[in-house]
């Protein structure tokens, strides 16, 4: 459920029209809803009652400060992946006890970051990286907390680009191998191990991958602890699906996937980390776009917007489905008539949508992309020189803009000519 609905024809954000947004901001422009958030929020804690979890909020899908921050406020922790992501995560006020760091290619510096915040926990994904980690901590007279995250090599049925739990991906340790590390681990200076931590990809729309892995890792944490080793915490990653095109897709409930987990992970006694991103946010955020102008192709209808594959790259990249919402409602009957929706990006790949079913759409007009809040903003890039969207938070009757559109002079400003070139006149 979301807090984007028509009232009186018109599509609006909690109590605010689009229209009004749009008018104040200007378009493109991202809108999140913090109704929204919550109540993700709120559906997930709930499913997971009775269970010793945390929910670490994998700021990848969104991170704007604001939408972190909601989380936060409600008691979520933060997954990171680099030290950008860190920092975001620590000014929204996330505490360090509450971070978890995973990704595959964690730099120096990145580590010495962690150590020094004293994070919760560091996801270690290669034999490397825990030598590394462990002569950094022991040198700065510090205790890692490490989780091994173990590549389980099952197929989460998604995108292939979004599939992190194969054997044939870059992620993690193999699962067969994993004891041997953390045995390992377990002797080396500087390392406390805590755990072990699991992730098979994103936008899952069954469950049994999930059982799968999680089995797996429970056979695994049995394992060691009938070695003796203390594993007191397991992180099983994020990845639920959310429906992008609710007429066809049905992803699993958040308390269908959390009895996954009571039935796997539940008797265990071990503190219990899940890192969802697109479910939290996901259908929290919607890409406001204005219709540029329709051209008719020799084959086909082009309904050219003014928001691009720069500022939403999903369909480009995955081929992924958005819904896309006119701002003034259609009416009941009214005739749908297919349009390829297009950005104006110099690539054919810069198409939303092809021979999707509008209503007739005019220069001018309002639309939206719906479920744009996971993976939209943070995956948005100035190609073709365009300026990054505006990201907009509604509460209730109130919004604000928790990130401006830059300007062309921000564009400019990191770059210079070298000196032996002519300077053009100003
Ligand atoms: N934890 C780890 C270690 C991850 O790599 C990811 C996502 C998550 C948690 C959160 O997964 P989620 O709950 O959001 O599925 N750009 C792609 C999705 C990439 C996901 C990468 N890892 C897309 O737009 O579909």
């Amino acid at each position: 459920m979301n807090h984007f609905h028509y009232k009186n024809g018109e599509l609006y954000v909690e109590n605010v029209p689009v229209g009004r947004l749009a008018g104040k901001v200007g378009t493109p422009f991202y809108c999140y809803s913090t109704a929204t958030l919550v109540r993700h929020f709120e559906v997930l804690r709930d499913a997971l009652a009775g269970l010793d979890a945390t929910i670490c909020y994998a700021v990848k899908a969104n991170s704007n400060l604001a939408v972190i921050r909601t989380l936060a406020e409600l008691g979520a922790g933060a997954d990171v992946v680099s030290e950008g992501e860190l920092r975001r995560a620590l000014a929204a006020g996330v505490p360090p006890d509450r971070i978890v760091f995973s990704g595959v290619g964690k730099s120096k510096r990145e580590l010495e970051l962690a150590l020094d915040k004293g994070i919760l926990q560091i996801n270690v994904e290669s034999d490397a990286e825990l030598e590394e980690l462990s002569q950094l901590a022991a040198g700065k007279g510090r205790q890692a907390a490490i989780a091994i995250r173990v590549n389980p090599d099952v197929d989460a049925n998604t995108h292939a680009k979004i599939t992190t739990g194969r054997k044939e991906n870059k992620f993690g340790i193999e699962w067969t191998r994993a004891h041997q590390v953390l045995q390992q681990a377990s002797r080396l200076p500087g390392i406390e191990v805590t755990g072990v931590a699991v992730h098979i990809g994103s936008q899952l729309t069954e469950l049994h991958p999930f059982r799968e892995a999680f089995r797996r890792v429970r056979d695994l944490v049995l394992m060691l602890k009938a070695d003796g080793l203390a594993i007191r915490r397991i992180d099983l990653g994020g990845g639920l699906g959310v429906p992008y095109d609710p007429r066809n897709e049905n992803p699993p409930l958040p308390g269908d996937y959390a009895d996954i987990i009571r039935e796997t992970l539940g008797d265990l006694g071990c503190q219990l980390v899940v890192e969802p991103g697109r479910l939290l946010v996901g259908n929290a955020g919607i890409l406001v776009s204005r219709v540029l102008r329709v051209k008719e192709g020799a084959t086909r209808t082009f309904v050219v917007c003014d928001a691009a594959m720069n500022d939403l790259v999903r369909p480009a990249m995955y081929d992924a489905y958005h819904e896309i919402l006119p701002i003034n409602e259609a009416l009941p009957g009214t005739e749908l008539l297919p349009v390829d929706v297009v950005g104006p990006v110099c690539e054919s790949g810069d198409t939303f949508a092809r021979q999707r079913g509008l209503p007739a759409l005019a220069r001018g007009d309002l639309i939206a992309f719906a479920t744009a809040g996971a993976y939209g903003a943070t995956m948005a890039s100035t190609y073709n020189s365009r300026l990054l969207v505006p990201e907009v938070m509604v509460k209730e009757s109130v919004f604000a803009v928790v990130r401006a559109r830059p300007t062309y002079e921000d564009m400019l400003a990191l770059e210079s000519l070298p000196r032996w070139m002519h300077q053009p006149a100003e």
